[in-house]
């Protein structure tokens, strides 16, 4: 999402997809956790992936995020077949993910942990070389949030484990908006907040999407997909039910897909 950078994504997006996956498949053991899912995502789309629990929403997430590869099946980048695994390589492709649990490392500071596993020369070289990097990132890191909208008190000097859990989903969520430049990959971002700091999230994830960052985001709250997503994706027993626009379905639709009422 960095300006510099967004230049470089490549190819014609208005015919060739960001990132396709097709036919993708995942067995662990006897079980599959994903079935022949093929979609597409267009530059600009915020997709909501929905289904019930084990419908294989996190494998899919984690499928794009480079921790696991498909058993069968390939994802595609802007027409690429490309290996995302491990992490790194995803992150180098430009896909970045937001987890809910260890988003960030709770004795660093949020400006810290913008830079975690991104700066190579952050914490060694001479003292000198490594304050100035310091004040370089933490001013970084604060002209992010500040560009946002987002007031985190005290994100220079506090630890994020001081931290609300929205303020940390905040700055977790422009964290991997800032170095995201095709996809922001979002595992129940609001799962573990309260009605303001998911409202709050919730408008970091439309801020987002206007600046056109595309996003798929797993959910269980159909209100909460519904107010930033304009597609709708459903899962059921590790298979794709529905592919659907926001504007075309209903919530109730919606949930007699995952319950398997409708198929
Ligand atoms: N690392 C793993 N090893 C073995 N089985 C796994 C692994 N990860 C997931 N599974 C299995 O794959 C299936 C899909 O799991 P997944 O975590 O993707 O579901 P989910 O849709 O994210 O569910 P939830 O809503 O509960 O988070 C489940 O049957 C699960 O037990
Ligand atoms: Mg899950």
């Amino acid at each position: 999402m960095q300006d510099d950078t967004i230049t470089t994504i490549a190819g014609d997006t208005t015919t060739t997809a960001l990132v396709r996956l097709d036919r993708v498949s995942k067995l662990f053991g006897g079980v599959h956790a994903l079935e022949d899912v093929s979609f597409e995502l267009s530059k600009g789309d915020v997709v909501g992936l929905v289904g019930d629990n084990g419908a294989g929403k996190s494998t899919l997430v984690k499928m794009l995020s480079g921790v696991f590869g498909p058993t069968s099946g390939s994802i595609l980048i802007e027409g690429e077949p490309q290996t995302l695994t491990p992490p790194a390589r995803a992150q180098k492709h430009g896909i970045e993910t937001v987890y809910q649990d260890l988003a960030l490392v709770s004795s660093f500071t949020v400006a810290e942990n913008f830079f975690v596993g991104r700066e190579r020369s952050w914490g060694r070289g001479p003292r000198l070389f490594q304050i100035m990097n310091r004040r370089s990132m933490t001013s970084t890191a604060a002209s992010a949030l500040e560009d946002l909208n987002i007031t985190i008190p005290h994100l220079k000097s506090r630890p994020v484990e001081r931290m609300s859990g929205g303020q940390r989903q905040m700055a977790a969520i422009a964290r991997g908006a800032f170095w995201s430049e095709r996809l922001l990959l979002l595992d129940e971002p609001t799962a573990a907040l309260g009605v303001r700091e998911s409202h709050e999230v919730l408008e970091l994830v439309r801020a987002l999407s206007a600046r056109g960052l595309t996003m798929l985001m797993v959910t269980h709250n159909l209100e909460h997909l519904w107010s930033v997503c304009n597609r709708v994706i459903v899962m059921r027993r590790g298979k794709k039910v529905a592919d659907l626009r926001s504007a075309d379905t209903t919530m109730d639709e919606v949930v007699a897909y995952i319950t398997g009422a409708k198929s």
